[in-house]
């Protein structure tokens, strides 16, 4: 059945009480990094933004070769979201929009697909705020409502917002307040203003002020200046009065920060992303990326400085023992009929 407005029965929707999750990040949160935040026990994993027009300029195939569902670009074929079983009731797709009709093509172009949509209303950058989409959407309140209201009605799957506070205390469980009387499962609070950045403190008490006020599950986000193993995430729970919260970037530097037992060693994380990246055939320079914000300053290294030079992603692998691993797997999937990709890594 593909009735509209069909809710999913209650033992199949995503819960958003007590988890702890991947946030969403640009580049970061594509297909191997969520499996591996899974792996290490996140509960749900949020994708990278994705704008609307991308997803709708794109087709859903499903690869047999690699057991993925690929959302591929029409114009040039690439991969604007690959998705897969194992990770199809924990995956929340965010998108950037600032269009009601638009967002709802692209949910129902999804909704099977994901356990969650979730629309962007944090992201201060420029690309976004002047199209109207991002943090745009905090002032244009009518709008924000618009689109929920639309997707709520709309889907099948839950649906969820991630903003930022405002400067003032009240203003920010009032705007909070009208977003969730849209319908929305739940909703993700950075507590930085969209003129704040990373190194500012987080506003730890205007989160728990909304999560006081709402009754819907509030999720906490911005802790991870503050958060450097597993239990700094219980503080940051309890700071903010939240049951469930949300990571960026203390994932983006070492994604085992989700493990109960403690971090893993940075090289052990990277074999395992590595892994990943080849099973999943991840683009070369997104994995190159991701390997790169794990390494930060050992970039440095006579190693790191090996891996700057790395052009693909057999030469990344080779830095970590990995590298026949990630020439017989891409020879079976070209033998497989997957199309080879010659990737050159910036
Ligand atoms: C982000 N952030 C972000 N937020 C969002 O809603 N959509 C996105 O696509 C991104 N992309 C993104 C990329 C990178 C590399 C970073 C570091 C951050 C913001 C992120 O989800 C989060 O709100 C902030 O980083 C604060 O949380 P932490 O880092 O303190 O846990």
């Amino acid at each position: 059945a593909d009735g509209m407005g069909e809710v999913r029965p209650p033992s199949e929707r995503l819960s958003y009480v007590n988890k702890t999750i991947l946030a969403p990040m640009v580049r970061v949160g594509t297909l191997p990094m969520r499996l591996l935040a899974l792996e290490f026990g996140a509960d749900i994993v949020y994708t990278e933004e994705l704008i609307d027009w991308k997803l709708l300029r794109s087709f859903r195939r499903v690869n047999d070769v690699l057991g993925t569902i690929d959302f591929v670009d029409e114009t040039d074929g690439t991969i604007v979201f690959r998705t897969c079983a194992l990770e199809r009731k924990h995956v929340v797709l965010q998108i950037g929009t600032s269009d009601p009709e638009r967002a709802l093509k692209v949910g129902k172009l999804v909704e099977n697909d994901v356990a969650a949509l979730d629309i962007n209303m944090g992201c201060p950058k420029e690309f976004s705020v002047k199209g109207g989409m991002g943090v745009a959407l905090m002032a244009n309140q009518e709008k924000a409502i618009q689109i929920l209201r639309a997707l709520v009605n709309g889907l099948k799957c839950p649906v969820t917002c991630k903003v930022r506070v405002l400067p003032d205390v009240d203003a920010t469980v009032a705007v909070c307040r009208a977003l969730a009387e849209t319908g929305i499962a739940a909703i993700g609070v950075h507590g930085r203003t969209r003129d704040e950045r990373p190194q500012h403190a987080n506003r730890n008490h205007y989160i728990h002020a909304v999560a006081d006020a709402l009754n819907i599950p509030v999720i906490a986000n911005g802790g991870s200046k503050e958060i450097s193993c597993y239990k700094d995430i219980s503080k940051f729970r309890e700071e903010s009065g939240c049951s469930s919260v949300m990571i960026a970037r203390a994932a983006e530097w070492n994604v085992s920060i989700f493990r109960k037992e403690g971090l893993l060693p940075l090289d052990d994380v990277i074999k395992k992303y590595l892994v990943l990246s080849v099973d999943y055939d991840n683009n070369g320079s997104n994995t190159k990326y991701c390997v790169q914000n794990m390494l930060r300053e050992l970039q440095e290294t006579p190693r790191g400085k090996l891996f700057l030079e790395a052009q693909t992603l057999e030469q990344i692998c080779t830095i970590w023992d990995l590298g026949s691993y990630c020439r017989e797997r891409q020879l079976e999937f070209k033998a497989a009929g997957l199309l080879g990709r010659r990737e050159i890594c910036p």
